[in-house]
């Protein structure tokens, strides 16, 4: 540090995550494939393209901030969205507000919800951002070990409770593990929740992106836990918005007046193009997202034959959801930050490091398929010649 200059305690409790540092590594390296990052390779589609341009030139207001929870066209899209897919009755005008991504959602639930000091239990491998924002709320993160095949552990969950345990935040399918969380699992994280006054924040990220049945049921529609609850989701992924930075948050009003103050001072508003993007999303043709899921359930196909070949060396649970597998590295013990670091160097592949996710990651790397299925044959390619050299 340079002479003289001190940070808050706030920002020396947090960190990058490794999500994004093994892409800046590899781009110093160059010449890389990606199992890494959490982008789904789709280009913005053409009517959403469309769309913003029409926007731009016919509505002066385009450029200009939006209200500052968001468009209230796009409320009430996300509004009916939510009603339609999770039987959930929602106030578009005092319950949702369009964020800066979904990150900006969490952001504003965890700096309302989460006192210096409170414990959030996190079922784990988790999220690595959900980590950071509570510790940068001043709380204090509680991993809970997944259960076998990367479940929902609820005996562990409801162990892990004390009396400073004030949120449980997880998400639904789960991002490092591919896990999606069935009814049961749901009932019973509701259930401790309710017995001990917790909140709960749900990410439902990738609620779409599901390959073996449909979307599943969402906690929030439970109503043990309702006005305890906060529903975070972004276009991102299901939609293949990930440069446009738009997410949206749903929660009972008094929470949601809360949120939105920290909306005011981190954001004002989301992007208004990027909400016209998000909005001609909802609104337009969906065959285009329909084949994305579609090309995305072909790419975990491609991604677990590669790992079936290479079953000695590596093993995973089959991921029913997001784009993720966790790997675990049978062949070779070291920590898997070093293991990931050595793959950039000497293979050119880019893996994220299953310590980024806690503890339960280690001995894990966290391969993402969402990349186009020319570079997920070379990146296991590289990787099969790597392991034989
Ligand atoms: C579980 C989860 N939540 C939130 C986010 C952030 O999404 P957004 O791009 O909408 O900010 C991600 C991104 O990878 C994620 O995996």
């Amino acid at each position: 540090m340079a002479m003289g200059m001190s940070f808050s305690r706030r920002v020396g409790r947090i960190r990058i995550s490794e999500t994004k540092l093994m892409p800046m590594i590899a781009a110093e390296v160059g010449g890389c494939v990606s199992l890494g990052q959490g982008v789904p390779s789709f280009p913005t589609p053409e009517h959403v393209v469309d769309a913003v341009c029409r926007a731009l030139r016919e509505d002066g207001a385009a450029g200009k901030y939006s209200l500052q929870p968001g468009m209230p066209a796009l409320r009430e899209a996300v509004a009916e969205l939510l009603t339609r897919e999770k039987g959930l009755r929602v106030d578009p005008r005092a319950e949702v507000a369009i964020t800066v991504g979904a990150m900006e959602a969490l952001l504003c639930a965890v700096l309302s919800l989460v006192e210096e000091g409170d414990e959030v239990l996190m079922p784990s491998p988790a999220y690595a951002s959900h980590v950071e924002q509570v510790l940068l709320a001043g709380g204090v993160p509680v991993p809970v070990p997944a259960g076998p095949g990367w479940g929902l552990d609820v005996a562990a969950l409801e162990a892990a409770v004390t009396p400073r345990t004030r949120a449980i935040l997880f998400c639904n399918p789960c991002n490092p593990t591919g896990a999606v969380f069935g009814e049961a699992e749901l009932r019973g994280l509701a259930g401790v929740a309710e017995r001990h006054g917790l909140y709960v924040i749900t990410d439902e990220t990738y609620d779409a992106l599901v390959y073996d049945g449909p979307m599943p049921m969402s906690v929030a529609a439970l109503p043990e836990l309702a006005g305890r609850c906060v529903l975070v989701n972004s276009f991102s992924k299901r939609f293949a918005l990930t440069g446009w930075r738009v997410g949206y948050a749903w929660a009972s009003a008094p929470i949601m007046d809360q949120m939105l103050k920290v909306h005011d001072c981190t954001a004002i508003c989301a992007p208004t193009v990027a909400q016209h993007a998000a909005l001609a999303a909802l609104r337009g043709p969906q065959e285009v997202f329909a084949a994305m899921r579609t090309a995305l359930a072909a790419r975990r196909e491609l991604a677990c034959a590669r790992l079936d070949a290479l079953a000695g060396a590596l093993s995973y649970v089959r991921p029913a959801g997001a784009f993720y597998i966790m790997a675990r590295t049978l062949f070779t013990g070291e920590p898997s930050r070093q293991l990931a670091e050595r793959l950039i160097r000497e293979a050119r592949v880019i893996t994220i490091p299953g310590s980024t996710f806690g503890a339960a990651g280690e001995g894990h790397l966290r391969l993402s398929y969402g990349a186009g299925e020319a570079e997920l044959e070379e990146a296991f390619d590289r990787i099969s010649r790597w392991m034989l050299a």
